[in-house]
């Protein structure tokens, strides 16, 4: 049972490392600049090797020039190593930083819309952010450093013996000591971190989810509870890190008494055979140097190993943010125009294993208005994201004419859409970016006008001081809904599509701007295949085609005189409108 335990775990380390490795080719590392850092390193550590050997004999009074101008010359071109190592180094860094996040960034915006369901906004961030910059650190500061740090300890090693074998030997016993200790330390120290950085996601997301809804605490009064939460929060992660420190902190006594005790060894081994004659002065002055680097090597072995282990969570989240299906842009057929019915033939589809849609039937004819109704969460708006192929159908197909939706260019297919929703997204930015956004052809000043003028918003946008060029705020939120719909209005006048999507576009408006925008609206459908969705029956009368939804499949369709007439439904929701319109 253990045994399996444990093979599983080592099967899952050997995933980690394989997905370690496939990460790093595809984030096209610089490569060129990891080997010239990594040469840097191998110059470097050739200069601090030498330098022992050197001083070791002026502190032993060995005068000759070329020792003393060799030592002066050591320290100087060490001072320079290092400086060009730390730049390069760093430099290295924010290279290997951009490739991996811009490698992400490509995916995300390129993932299916049913990618965005599961995986949270402020996880994506934490993705692209933190933990690419905990892999990059790691590959930028340890991979160069690496073949530097092999090629030290074991010239280390070689001088170390070369001197004495017999001081090499006693010295060299503690190594496998060592690393043995640090394995172990490496081990509870990755566990320790482990601890601090899920108690800090848990204390990032808390803090950005109540710092979106202080409206809401506000209006129910639940800022002691909150503060108490949030406190809570801090003190889990405030003991986490303590934890992290005493056992950062235990690393030092017990690898200082290793180092301790062999130092003490050298002082009296070396100092008899010294005595003894069997070394010279000068020689063991610099074993005693080359000891101390060797401590230290042995450290960077340590540090790099539990800086790896630490990435190699990061990597694991990034790697499965890589596996998933990309958009296939790829399709068969171009298409420029909407020239033939839409159908939807025994359509189904689930948000995950939630059911929504279930054997729907249905035409839109090209050119006309087809209105959908039903009551809230029967399926209006998924029948908008299946058309604009944000999501595939779990069975059943979409047809234009006899093509299926899925063979035509994605590119092309979404670019005959417009769509106007409730909830209008926007970027920030001016308000003349957000009614351009998407639009990729020259547009004039009077074009743009015109356009605000027919959605009903140039009154209100020339009544800003900075007119078009005013700044509409993180995700518009310097404007009202009905400001925000208007400007989406605009923008979809602008693009000038074969197909319009109006999703509840008139709801965040007062009864008059609803009217002038319908005016609008009607001149903007005509000619174009609209579908629209709206609550607001008396909205809909004059639509060529009326759709009732109810528990995701179609319950009738007709024009409205039609459903009065044949359709239970239809005549219930229309007697609901009409009852609380009277009101
Ligand atoms: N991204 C999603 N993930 C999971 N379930 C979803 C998602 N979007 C919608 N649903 C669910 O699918 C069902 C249909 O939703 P849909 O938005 O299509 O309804 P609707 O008819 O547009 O409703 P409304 O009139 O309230 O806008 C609802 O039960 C809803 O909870
Ligand atoms: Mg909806």
């Amino acid at each position: 049972m253990a045994s399996n335990e444990k093979k599983l775990r080592k099967q899952a380390e050997k995933g980690i490392w394989k997905s370690y490795f496939r990460l790093m080719f595809k984030a096209k590392l610089p490569w060129g600049w990891i080997i010239f850092v990594s040469a840097l390193y191998i110059l470097s550590a050739t200069v601090t090797l030498l330098f022992p050997d050197f001083s070791s004999k002026v502190m032993t009074g060995v005068l000759k020039p070329y020792i003393i101008w060799g030592t002066v010359g050591l320290i100087i071109a060490d001072v320079i190593m290092s400086g060009l190592v730390r730049f390069f180094n760093k430099l290295l860094v924010a290279k290997i930083d951009v490739s991996y996040r811009s490698l992400i960034w490509e995916r995300v915006i390129k993932s299916p819309l049913r990618f965005f369901d599961s995986m949270k906004p402020t996880t994506m961030i934490t993705r692209i952010t933190t933990d690419a910059s905990k892999i990059s650190t790691v590959l930028g500061s340890y991979l160069p450093s690496l073949a530097a740090t092999v090629y030290g300890t074991v010239g280390v090693v070689a001088v170390v013996f070369s001197y004495n074998w017999r001081l090499g030997l006693s010295v060299v016993v503690y190594i496998p000591l060592y690393l043995l200790f640090n394995a172990y330390y490496g081990k509870w120290n990755f566990r320790a971190f482990k601890e601090t950085y899920n108690r800090l996601s848990i204390l990032t997301q808390f803090l950005s989810e109540r710092l979106m809804s202080v409206p809401l605490i506000k209006t129910f009064v639940t800022e002691k509870k909150e503060d108490e939460l949030g406190h809570k929060s801090l003190q889990y992660y405030f003991k986490a890190n303590m934890r992290r420190y005493i056992i950062m902190w235990v690393e030092n006594p017990i690898n200082g008494i290793l180092s301790i005790t062999s130092d003490i060894l050298v002082i009296l081994y070396g100092g008899y055979l010294v005595k003894a004659g069997y070394i010279q002065l000068n020689d063991w002055v610099a074993f005693f140097m080359y000891i101390g680097m060797l401590w230290g090597m042995l450290g960077s072995y340590l540090m790099m190993y539990v800086e790896i282990k630490k990435s190699q969570g990061a990597t694991d989240r990034i790697a499965a943010l890589m596996d998933g299906d990309l958009e296939v842009n790829e399709g068969k057929v171009g298409i420029e125009k909407l020239d033939k019915d839409i159908l939807f033939k025994d359509v189904a589809f689930s948000y995950g294993d939630k059911p929504v849609l279930g054997h729907v039937d249905l035409t839109i004819p090209v050119g006309k208005v087809t209105a959908l109704v039903g009551p809230s969460g029967s399926g209006k708006s998924t029948i908008f994201s299946l058309l604009q192929r944000f999501y595939e159908p779990d069975a059943g197909e979409i047809f234009v004419g006899d093509t299926s939706i899925s063979d035509i260019h994605l590119k092309d297919w979404r670019n005959l859409f417009a769509g106007v929703a409730q909830d209008s997204p926007m970027l920030s930015g001016t308000i003349r970016e957000n009614i351009l956004y998407g639009v990729n052809w020259k547009v004039s000043e009077f074009e743009l006008a015109e356009a605000a003028r027919k959605a009903n918003a140039l009154d209100f946008i020339n009544g800003f001081k900075d007119g078009f060029d005013t700044y509409v705020g993180e995700a518009g939120s310097n404007l009202s809904g009905g400001q925000r719909q208007r400007i989406a209005i605009a923008r979809a006048i602008l693009r000038n599509s074969d197909i319009l999507l109006l999703d509840e576009a008139t709801a965040s408006l007062d009864s008059q701007s609803e009217k002038a925008i319908q005016d609008a609206m009607e001149q903007l459908m005509r000619g174009r295949t609209t579908i629209m969705i709206s609550h607001d029956l008396s909205n809909v009368h004059h639509a060529d085609q009326i759709i009732v939804l109810s528990g995701g499949t179609v319950d009738g369709a007709g024009t409205h005189e039609e459903l009065l007439k044949t359709n239970e439904l239809y005549r219930h929701l229309v007697q609901l409108h009409t009852g609380s319109s009277a009101s």
